[in-house]
């Protein structure tokens, strides 16, 4: 756990934050509408006792973690995903008909989320740039049901070349040092390191920047990251506020879920002052994985 003595100083109950990091995750299934109706996939699933997300109609915390066996699973009424991936889809605004970029898009538990909430209408392009990971992708994409989404495979840091305001919605679900997913796997553990932060914190700048590119005037972009560090959040985030003046980070709120605010400065740093509307996701406060999410809105044109 040596890894997380870093936010000792911005997470005022820390060892809250370190004794929820070290109990495992429940699954969480979201129920897939596209698929079936509700109430006859929660009938299915009785025996696993699904007790509801209080921030998501369709997300289920279950007993038992051999899901990915039971038919449900592979008819793809059900998707396993764990409890903060449901959020960014949902501060999206998402509705039939739109035209949705999903820049980091494999395996695509987002992916198939957002054609659900968009009643399978609309365009998504689904885009990845390993080709391992959109085989997953087509995979789950098939099983749910999925039908208005096109897969691309560009390196997301040039899509805006090929395309720029266009698309109502972007999400840049953005490669992370996952920091947030050790109650998952403490595989973590073992890729972590500050070079690897700083790596990454450049490339996830470089996604952002071609994700807002994308963005038609007037859409909506989600950034998000499964991790703690500020470099890969805040900074991310406070970089593409300082390089356009049209991108305006907008507040979120989560009915039945607690988030905190994004921070204004970490060690020497400080960060553009919008970012406190931001919202950081402690494990200790709903009982998840960590998480970080920013609304951004694109309100003038971008050279
Ligand atoms: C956090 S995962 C995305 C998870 C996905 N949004 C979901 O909900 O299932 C980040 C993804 O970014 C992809 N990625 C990494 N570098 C990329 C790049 N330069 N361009 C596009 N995708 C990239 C990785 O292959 C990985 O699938």
């Amino acid at each position: 756990m040596r890894i997380y003595h870093r936010y000792q100083t911005i997470i005022e109950d820390y060892n809250d934050f370190i004794d929820a990091l070290r109990r495992p995750l429940r699954t969480t299934i979201r129920i897939n509408t596209l698929k079936a109706k509700k109430e006859m996939v929660l009938n299915m699933l009785a025996d696993l006792e699904p007790e509801p997300l209080p921030y998501y109609e369709y997300g289920y915390r279950i007993e038992g973690d051999r899901i990915g066996n039971r038919v449900e699973h592979f008819l793809g009424l059900i998707y396993v995903q764990e409890a903060t991936s449901l959020l960014p889809p949902l501060i999206m605004d998402l509705k039939p008909g739109l035209k949705v970029l999903d820049l980091c898009a494999a395996p695509g538990s987002k992916t198939t989320q957002i054609a659900q909430h968009m009643e399978n209408t609309g365009l998504i392009v689904a885009n990845d740039n390993s080709w391992e990971r959109i085989r997953g992708l087509a995979n789950n994409l098939d099983r749910a049901g999925v039908v208005n989404t096109v897969i691309t495979r560009y390196d997301g840091k040039v899509i805006a070349k090929k395309i720029t305001d266009y698309f109502d919605r972007v999400l840049v679900d953005a490669p992370c040092s996952a920091e947030g997913t050790i109650r998952q796997s403490r595989m973590v553990l073992y890729h972590w390191g500050l070079k690897n932060i700083e790596r990454l914190s450049r490339l996830q700048i470089g996604l952002l920047i071609s994700g807002f590119k994308a963005l038609k005037k007037g859409g909506i972009l989600i950034y998000s990251t499964c991790t703690f560090a500020p470099e890969e959040n805040e900074r991310v985030v406070s970089y593409l506020l300082k390089r356009f003046p049209a991108a305006r980070i907008e507040p979120i709120r989560i009915s039945g879920l607690k988030t905190r605010p994004g921070i204004l400065s970490w060690q020497r740093e400080r960060f553009n002052d919008e970012v406190v509307k931001t919202v950081r996701i402690y494990p200790q406060d709903n009982d998840t994985g960590g998480f970080y999410l920013a609304r951004i809105r694109k309100v003038g044109d971008v050279a």
